[in-house]
């Protein structure tokens, strides 16, 4: 049967000639009442682990906007912290945390289902959303990747080329599996509890897995992402996942299939004429408006939305930039662009 809610269709693989739309960071420093309610709980954290106010953040780009799906708000790196890492937020320079880096580093972390009691609260956030969005609204749980997820908790902070874990993952392989499989298990265990909670989709970002090349981007992006959509589509067959391995340019081919996915979200280096032809083919695709149109705006804006609408309408679509948007983006120009794909 036909579902409601459009984003849900196009994960069942219906193309729409108006595709449904959200935005990756929609929630967030862009916008002025984003900035208001953060001030309210505090810092960062205080805002993700305080249901009330996550669910506000959340809704906020939903009344704003009328976006066809909210995404919980909360951080990837939120797995570690329950897992016992120590998790820090550094005002203009992002994330920090203690490091993994030998094996008494890791016998030290939790097993992975003794996260609950830290997220907790997230899940509570879910179950506010799941009774306050609008009935066409489609609730997004997510999760960081393993490899993204222990990037950070390797080098202790974001890297620009993910040295930290690349050289844990050359030179000590059987601390970093161990790591790896404690994080797919981790995992698994929180989208459950999302799903559980009211989460109608969820996403895996692996922001970094263009990092990893040929047999490592197989082993570390493919495979535990493949684990993760296996144990959640034993347990919970009718919610589709969205997968983001972002940057993997000719490994886009092909992911969704060979991960079990119902959909993969495409960055903007990725050409969309391309990618119609070679992924969507197999189901449907997220993507990918470079999220720079959203602080420049103007013809280019309108052109690239048009451009993107097109390139990807034949099949299943669901309209979204290619990375987050930014916190100097002009929340008008989200207007503009929403008219410019549903006219
Ligand atoms: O998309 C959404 O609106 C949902 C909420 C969400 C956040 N982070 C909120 C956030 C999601 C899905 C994330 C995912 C996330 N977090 C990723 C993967 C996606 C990506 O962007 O590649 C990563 C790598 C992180 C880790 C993280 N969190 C970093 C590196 C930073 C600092 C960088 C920055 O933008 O300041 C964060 C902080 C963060 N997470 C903010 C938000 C809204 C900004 C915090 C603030 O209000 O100051």
């Amino acid at each position: 049967m036909a579902h409601a809610k459009k984003l849900m269709r196009a994960l069942a693989g219906e193309a729409q000639a108006v595709p449904p739309v959200w935005l990756m960071r929609q929630a967030g420093r862009y916008l002025p009442e984003y900035r208001a309610t953060r001030a309210k709980a505090g810092d960062f954290l205080s805002l993700c682990y305080t249901p009330d106010l996550a669910a506000e953040v959340t809704l906020q780009p939903i009344r704003r906007y009328g976006f066809d799906a909210a995404i919980l708000f909360a951080d990837i790196l939120l797995v570690p912290q329950a897992l016992g890492a120590d998790l820090w937020f550094v005002t203009g320079e992002g994330p920090r945390l203690s490091t993994v880096t030998a094996q008494g580093d890791f016998d030290a972390l939790k097993p992975a289902d003794a996260i609950h009691e830290t997220l907790a609260p997230v899940y509570d956030t879910v179950r506010i959303l799941a009774r306050e969005l609008p009935a066409e609204t489609t609730l997004i749980g997510f999760a960081g990747a393993p490899w993204t997820v222990a990037t950070y908790m390797i080098a202790g902070k974001g890297t620009p080329d993910q040295g930290p874990a690349h050289g844990l993952r050359e030179g000590q392989p059987a601390l970093f599996d161990a790591l790896m499989a404690r994080l797919t298990e981790a995992t698994i265990e929180y989208l459950s509890l999302q799903i559980e909670a009211g989460a109608e989709v969820v996403k895996l970002f692996d922001s970094w897995a263009g990092s990893l090349q040929g047999e490592a981007f197989a082993r570390y992006a493919l495979e535990p992402a493949k684990a993760i959509v296996a144990a959640l589509k034993t347990k919970y067959p009718g919610i589709p996942v969205i997968v983001f391995p972002r940057q993997a340019g000719e490994a886009y081919v092909g992911f969704a299939k060979a991960t079990g996915a119902d959909c993969v979200a495409l960055d903007n280096s990725v050409n969309a004429d391309w990618a119609a032809k070679h992924v969507q083919i197999d189901g449907c695709v997220q993507g990918n408006l470079d999220p720079k149109h959203m602080v420049t705006g103007g013809q280019a804006l309108i052109d690239e939305t048009r451009r993107i609408v097109e390139a990807y309408s034949n099949g299943p679509h669901i309209f979204n930039l290619g990375h987050g948007i930014t916190p100097d983006a002009d929340p008008e120009n989200v207007h503009r662009m929403l008219a410019a794909i549903r006219g």
